[in-house]
């Protein structure tokens, strides 16, 4: 078997490796700093003052998850130096030498690791990318022996922003929970106990970024999902139906917050689920970090609330475990067909 290389080698190289190399319609459509200011920004300062600011800021942010499902939160209450530690350390982590990073290799089936170019699921054409990914909550299932010790306090850190982020997520929960008229722990209570995996993509430069991607087309399988990026620009959305792709506009310390399948399918499609990309570039590498709220495998995923003359957008309820092994298949079958047509 060929021994497993980290993208290092391949970034000096003048011509992609095929296996980057996407169809025409899958490449990149607009630049990765192209930016647009077309998705909401919305401050959180003042959110847990009920009787001020809390429904004005309510309301931006359905207004956001019903057109957009995609939005960035500012003024969070997450510690900005806690931040700017995590992203510091992160970046260190894919300074490391091949050799540390594949400490961590998690390719055969392994519970978080590290990871080249994200060729998880098989997928026909792979992705631009090295992840780092461990999973935090819950807590009983924190396996350290898959997170990195390297650098120094990195484990510290991660720990601490796994908390701060959960409740943050819990927090934006709870006003879609009470935007669809239910008590303001439904959403999480759907979720049974919610899972967290944290996921750190780096994408180096990369020699011809009009061929490939470094994340291909999605929406997220989960609840809820924060990321965090740096300066530099690559994560698009879509707009018009998913017609036209747009660069959203990194904010220092904000945070993006999308909708995922679960949370649509909890609201019965009122909330959207956003499709997005992620693109790279030769100019500069960049760092993005996914934080994905997960209902746990066994909750129900079907809608809360069916409001008067709709229809349920689910046939019958399934588990989120089969709900994302569909998705997978599928996703699956589509690269296959892919293939074969060509
Ligand atoms: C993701 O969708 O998980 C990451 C997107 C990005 O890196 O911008
Ligand atoms: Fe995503």
């Amino acid at each position: 078997m060929a021994p497993v290389r980290t993208l290092v080698g391949l970034v000096e190289e003048k011509i992609l490796e095929s296996s980057f190399i996407r169809d025409e319609d899958e490449r990149p459509k607009v630049a990765y700093n192209d930016f647009s200011n077309e998705i909401p920004i919305i401050s959180l300062a003042g959110i847990d003052d009920v009787d001020g600011r809390r429904p004005e800021i309510c309301k931006k942010i359905v207004d956001a998850f019903e057109n957009w499902g995609i939005f960035q939160v500012v003024d969070h209450g997450v510690d900005i130096k806690l931040i700017s530690e995590m992203t510091r350390l992160a970046k260190e982590f894919f300074a490391l030498s091949s050799e540390e990073k594949l400490r961590f290799d998690m390719s055969g089936g392994k519970k978080g690791g590290f990871i080249v170019s994200s060729h998880l699921q098989g997928e026909a054409v792979r992705n631009w990318r090295e992840i780092m990914t461990y999973f935090s909550y819950p807590i009983k299932q924190r396996d350290y022996s898959r997170w990195p010790n390297k650098p120094i306090g990195w484990r510290n850190v991660t720990e601490q922003y796994s908390e701060e982020l959960m409740s943050l997520s819990c927090k934006l929960l709870q006003v879609l929970s009470e935007a669809m008229g239910l008590d303001k722990e439904a959403v999480t209570k759907a979720c049974i106990e919610m899972d967290q995996k944290v996921v750190v993509n780096y994408y180096p430069k990369c020699p011809q970024p009009d061929l490939t991607l470094g994340l291909k087309r999605h929406t997220d399988p989960g609840t809820i999902t924060l990321l965090l990026q740096d300066n530099v620009g690559g994560l698009q959305a879509t707009r018009d139906n998913g017609n036209t792709w747009i660069t959203v506009q990194p904010l220092e310390g904000a945070f993006v917050v999308n909708l995922g399948d679960h949370g649509h399918y909890l609201s019965n499609g009122r909330f959207k689920n956003a499709d997005h990309q992620a693109v790279v570039n030769s100019n500069s590498s960049r760092l993005s970090i996914a934080t994905f709220q997960n209902p746990a495998p066994e909750a129900t995923v079907y809608p809360l609330k069916v409001r008067e003359g709709e229809k349920p957008v689910l046939d019958e309820p399934m588990t989120f475990a089969e709900m994302y092994r569909k998705k997978m298949n599928r996703d699956l079958e589509m690269g296959m067909m892919k293939k074969l047509a060509k």
